[in-house]
């Protein structure tokens, strides 16, 4: 699709329903060749540079090993290694970045860190996770929820758990581009930002997403799947204890996947868990939990991203 040459991947609000559905196809492509053994060299020749501000388990295997495999050259960095805005501006560090290499991976505290790599580096930037948006997770969550359903559209996703966090702000624009009906579940402290709802809201009319905030689990009655994330994100270990407190009624445990009323509903989380906080063993190591898959469906959608974009 020629709209995503060049492209960054910062947010998902900039895409359109077609060009996201196009990556979500590529994604299935790129995982069938990969069953099939199929070796390709599409990168060969070609460099990224992956930024780690943050710690990282799949995110960096996944852009490592899926470029990688098709013959580019990953180099990850993390701020023990560069300057990245302590000894040198975001600015010059994406101009010289830009000239060394084809795409540049960030993962790190600000958006805007990466809004302005993006504005300064001139080659694709990727969002690997910022404290605001986790866009690479969304697409891996909408895979896994289309290999369960089927199209996403008028499926129902629950986010239970810290509504205001990364992943709840993703699901949130994604499944308003897609057309899925989206309910976050959460504590009215933990509300996500009224104008990321209201642009949601706005994109929703369009797809045919509904967008809805409650404090009331009950509201997981028909869901598709059921969705959390840990407590405190990284960068929060100091409010760990006031949020488990807050959370432990939004708890993903056995009955609340089957207050869903449905056998089928699957459970969905972009991982590391802490079991026991956020979900219950017996859910996320049980039949219902698709997270396994979830997980492996990063590695396709970022090939798919990069394949697209490079
Ligand atoms: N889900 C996710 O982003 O995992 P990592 O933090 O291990 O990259
Ligand atoms: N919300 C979590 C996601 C980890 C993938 C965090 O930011 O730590």
């Amino acid at each position: 699709m020629n709209t995503l040459k060049g492209q960054s991947l910062l947010t998902w609000l900039d895409y359109s329903e077609a060009e996201i559905r196009f990556l979500l196809e590529l994604s299935l492509q790129v995982k069938a060749e990969k069953r099939r053994g199929e070796r390709h060299q599409r990168f060969l020749g070609k460099t990224i540079a992956l930024l780690f501000e943050k710690r990282s388990t799949r995110t960096r295997c996944a852009f490592e090993t899926a470029f990688g495999e098709e013959g580019g050259h990953p180099v990850f960095l993390s701020t023990a290694d560069i300057q990245l805005g302590a000894k040198e501006s975001i600015e010059d560090t994406a101009r010289v970045l830009g000239r060394m290499f084809d795409a540049i991976q960030f993962r790190g505290f600000k958006q805007t860190t990466v809004e302005t790599l993006a504005a300064y580096a001139g080659v694709p930037v990727y969002n690997g996770l910022t404290d605001s948006f986790h866009p690479t997770q969304a697409l891996a969550d909408i895979q896994t929820l289309e290999e369960n359903f089927g199209p996403a559209k008028g499926k129902k996703l629950c986010f239970i758990g810290d509504g205001r966090n990364n992943v709840a702000r993703s699901l949130m624009v994604i499944s308003s581009k897609l057309g899925v009906h989206f309910t976050v579940i959460t504590p009215e402290s933990l509300v996500p930002d009224t104008d990321l709802v209201k642009t949601c809201t706005g994109i929703a009319e369009e797809s045919g997403a509904r967008i809805r905030i409650s404090q009331d689990v009950s509201e997981v009655e028909g869901a598709d799947a059921l969705y959390t994330d840990v407590w405190a994100s990284m960068g929060e270990e100091a409010q760990k204890e006031k949020r488990v407190q807050l959370l432990r009624p939004y708890q993903v445990n056995q009955a609340l996947m089957d207050r869903t009323g449905r056998k089928d509903t699957i459970f969905l989380h972009c991982l590391p868990a802490v079991k026991g906080e956020e979900v219950t063993s017996d859910v996320i190591d049980g039949p219902q939990s698709r997270a396994w898959d979830e997980a492996e469906n990063r590695k396709h959608t970022i090939k798919a991203i990069m394949l697209a974009t490079l």
